[in-house]
């Protein structure tokens, strides 16, 4: 029966072809200096999928505060947006409430308690190659919906049942898919083709889904009364972890009975740093997020950067070398903190980044000389998925969340209808053997029983005289990071308006390898000669990606009572207020 469809698949695939193609090749995003946002009064929710937004706003509108909304985006988005948006995911939420504190919620994926450092090397100590990005074995034990049922228990104020619903809806009576839906599911689908319960969720009959059908989840619809109806124990216990252990057994993961029943959100204190006159509020560990941008921040308040100096070679030059050192810092000491002694007042004191300013010259210090080691990649994904809330009361939450790579492990839970992450891919398989000098710094993340993998995700609110200014976050990895940095400081340091500071292009640089990634117009020919002298090397993108990260911002102007909101124009979100 799979191979049938494979074979009609293969047909259809030449019809496409030249479609898709010619659709994933363009650069999707404009610049334009007349970027306007989104205006409203009372409400905005910015996320990555209209409906979704759309979801939020009317929970919103219906009296519910932001935590509310968005928990009601965070169900849709595993419905609408299948591509990062989940149940069978993990993800950070920020929150500040109207009083003034701040607070997060942890609900990142945990390794299953019967997985071992060397689980996904072979006997001669070698990485066995996509065992921990794909299929049943790549999958850590989820926190969505754990951290969702907190979040709202804790500072919503509806019922889940009605937050929920919308989703339930939506999965139940189907929505209609847009051609950037249909495409990014025929993308794929090879690779569910060697799983019939994804196969046969994101194909019609076997033929490949188009522009205009309509996308029904009956059994995603099944698991989300589940949840509505038993709360937590209508995932993480009785017939949804049945069908999830099965699939697991069948399938050759690791995640047990005990592992769902176990799992547990954590509610941490953020962490929390200073930029000019604002105070950052970002993610603590397991995400690096938060340390790596207030660190970067540290370094660069040293800078004062004139209005008329974005895109110069003085200007890349000085946030390139700041995230050189950043990285170096995140490779060596950053994993999950109760897990791992993760230095954190050291990496954000403004002393320490006042020692890496001072050796930041002229021209570039090759990574290599910043610290010695092997070339050393990320394995993070690009595609997770961040949305933005804010709420006329004054609360404002930031949440990022991820299968990790695009559609997780690529498995559909067969019944429950719900993808898996494949988040296990965020620890490092092989820890040590990338620094020549035997530091044992990659240990932080090595893979440990019950650990949360180290993640890059970093959902940050600004406050301005401590009312909420910025509320942002983006997918993409390691590039989560220096993308947040970049719309950050867009507002900050160059005055742009949110659409702007989100469209703007951007950069990249993490250290190992050591090149500048950048978007096209983000460097431009005067620019990049003045950095080729400096010392600088660059990749062409187009061996990753060509596009870097996908932010959902918010900028709220206080004393006008304005809300404004941007969804990135390289992707189809939207943002919607009242
Ligand atoms: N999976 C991407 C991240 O957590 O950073």
């Amino acid at each position: 029966m799979i191979s049938n469809k494979a074979g009609l698949i293969s047909i259809f695939a030449k019809i496409y072809l030249i479609l898709i193609l010619s659709i994933f090749s363009i650069i999707q995003f404009n610049i334009t200096a007349a970027s306007k946002p989104f205006k409203s009064k009372n409400g905005m929710v910015v996320s990555a999928n209209k409906i979704a937004s759309k979801v939020g706003v009317e929970i919103l509108k219906a009296g519910g505060n932001a935590v509310d909304a968005a928990v009601a985006v965070g169900f849709a988005l595993a419905v609408t947006y299948p591509y990062a948006g989940n149940i069978g995911g993990g993800g950070f939420m920020v929150i500040h409430l109207q009083e003034g504190n701040n607070t997060t919620i942890d609900f990142r994926e945990r390794a299953p308690f019967t997985a071992y450092r060397d689980m996904y090397l072979d006997k001669y100590g070698n990485v066995i190659e996509n065992m921990s990005l794909e299929g049943a074995a790549s999958v850590g034990v989820p926190g969505s919906v754990s951290g969702l049922i907190y979040a709202l228990e804790r500072y919503g104020t509806m019922k889940l049942s009605k937050v929920i619903q919308p989703a339930i809806d939506l999965a139940d009576n189907g929505w209609t898919l847009e051609s950037q839906d249909a495409e990014s599911f025929y993308k794929f689908l090879e690779v569910f083709s060697k799983y019939p319960s994804s196969l046969r969720i994101f194909t019609n009959n076997g033929v490949p889904y188009k522009e205009g059908d309509l996308f029904k989840q009956p059994e995603l619809a099944w698991t989300l009364k589940q949840i509505r109806d038993r709360g937590l124990d209508g995932f993480y216990k009785g017939k949804v972890s049945d069908l999830f252990v099965q699939q697991m057994m069948d399938m050759g993961g690791f995640i047990t009975h005990a592992d769902l029943e176990k799992y547990e959100p954590v509610e941490r204190e953020p962490i929390i740093g200073s930029y000019r006159e604002y105070k950052i509020i970002s993610m603590a560990p397991p995400s690096s997020g938060g340390i790596a941008l207030i660190q970067l921040l540290n370094i660069l308040e040293n800078f004062n950067f004139e209005k008329d100096e974005w895109g110069s070679s003085q200007y890349l030059h000085r946030i390139v070398e700041a995230m050189k050192y950043v990285f170096v810092d995140r490779t060596y000491h950053l994993g999950d903190a109760d897990f791992y002694p993760v230095p954190i007042d050291d990496l954000i004191s403004k002393e320490y980044a006042k020692t890496i300013f001072e050796r930041i010259k002229d021209n570039a210090v090759p990574s290599a000389e910043i610290f010695t080691g092997d070339s050393l990649r990320y394995y993070e994904s690009t595609e997770t998925t961040h949305y933005s809330v804010y709420d006329n009361l004054g609360n404002a939450v930031s949440v990022t969340t991820t299968l990790n790579s695009a559609f997780g492990s690529k498995v559909v839970v067969e019944g429950a209808g719900f993808l898996l992450n494949n988040e296990m891919n965020d620890f490092s398989e092989k820890p040590g053997v990338s620094n020549q000098f035997g530091l044992l710094g990659t240990d932080a993340n090595a893979i440990e029983p019950g650990k949360r993998m180290l993640s890059s995700m970093t959902p940050t609110i600004v406050l301005k005289d401590n009312k909420p200014y910025l509320i942002l976050g983006s997918p993409g990895g390691s590039m989560i990071i220096t993308t947040v940095l970049q719309v950050l400081m867009n507002c900050i340091d160059f005055n742009m308006n949110i659409q702007e500071a989100v469209d703007m292009p951007r950069i990249h640089h993490q250290w190992m390898p050591d090149k500048i990634y950048f978007e096209k117009f983000a460097i431009n020919k005067d620019a990049m000669e003045n950095l080729v002298k400096m010392g600088y090397d660059f990749s062409d993108m187009n061996d990753r990606i060509t596009t870097i990260g996908l932010v959902q911002g918010i900028m709220i102007d206080q004393n006008n009572k304005i809300i404004y909101g941007a969804s990135d124009s390289r992707g189809n979100g939207s943002a919607e207020g009242f």
